[in-house]
């Protein structure tokens, strides 16, 4: 197994559960979704297997190697299998798209030589020839997430972590994306992808990872958005779970964020 995580649990100083004792297992080249309402603990997942963030309890192991034991040495290292796209991380917007896109390799000391061929081969997979010295704001939408995706890419990674990388996307835009990932998931990178869109979880036909409240609830083959994994009586089991019969269920701890959003 290329990804294995074994009972993690994170929680935060504040008191703030982000998972609680998630287990699964992911092949090399496997495309995973992973679902869940807005502060289920998708995020978290994605930041723990990245290593910026640690676990409280339990491990995750990536290709064998314990995530827990790295130190901050052997960090750098680790990441570098990875390619990440995060809402959070955008593009610099006083840098054209080319030098948005070499950053991700100067971080890796890549020969000087080389970086040239790979900035430039990482935008034209991504339709992005002729647009290298334009800056993220004189660029589409749909040109800046697919810039972010070269980014992504242009280390070579072996694994593809993107955290909803078609956020604020129309559903076209969001095809083409969801389109240019798996491409690249053919050519053997194994994804792991949050998304919030039922339409397209429901036509790609992957494995789904379902979140509820920091519990996995739900691991399915092939499977489409899982709402009844998602609804409110779900949230009432893992929370029964967690803190007993006593939870009262007529009171949902976070039963305003849990249905804040859909
Ligand atoms: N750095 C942090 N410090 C404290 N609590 C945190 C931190 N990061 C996340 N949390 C909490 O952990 C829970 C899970 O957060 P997370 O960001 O993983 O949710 P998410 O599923 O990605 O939600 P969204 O869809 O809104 O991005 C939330 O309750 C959140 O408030
Ligand atoms: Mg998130």
């Amino acid at each position: 197994m290329q990804i294995v995580f074994d009972h993690v649990t994170k929680r935060f100083p504040e008191g703030g559960i982000g998972l609680e004792k998630v287990s699964f297992e992911i092949q090399k080249g496997e495309f995973v979704f992973i679902i869940g309402e807005s502060g289920a603990g998708k995020s978290t997942l994605l930041r723990l297997l990245t290593r910026q963030t640690q676990v409280t309890s339990g491990n995750i192991y990536v290709e064998n190697q314990s995530v827990k034991r790295l130190n901050r040495k052997t960090v750098p290292y680790f990441r570098r299998q990875f390619g990440i796209m995060d809402k959070e991380v955008g593009l610099l917007d006083y840098m054209d798209l080319y030098h948005n896109v070499e950053l991700a390799l100067i971080a890796t000391e890549q020969p000087e030589a080389s970086i040239r061929p790979k900035v430039l081969k990482a935008l034209s997979i991504m339709g992005l020839k002729g647009k290298e010295d334009h800056l993220p704001i004189e660029v589409s939408i749909g040109e800046r997430a697919r810039a972010m995706l070269a980014r992504a890419i242009v280390t070579n990674p072996s694994i593809l972590v993107l955290d909803e990388p078609t956020a604020n996307l129309d559903s076209g835009l969001a095809w083409d994306i969801m389109t240019l990932v798996s491409n690249i998931n053919r050519a053997g990178v194994t994804v792991l992808m949050v998304s919030h869109s039922k339409d397209l979880v429901n036509v790609m036909q992957k494995r789904v990872l379902t979140l509820v409240a920091g519990a996995l609830v739900s691991d399915e083959k092939s499977g489409g958005y899982n709402s009844k994994a998602m609804d409110i009586f779900m949230y009432r089991k893992v929370m029964r779970r967690r803190y007993g019969s006593g939870y009262d269920v007529r009171e949902p701890m976070d039963k305003k964020s849990f249905l804040g959003s859909s």
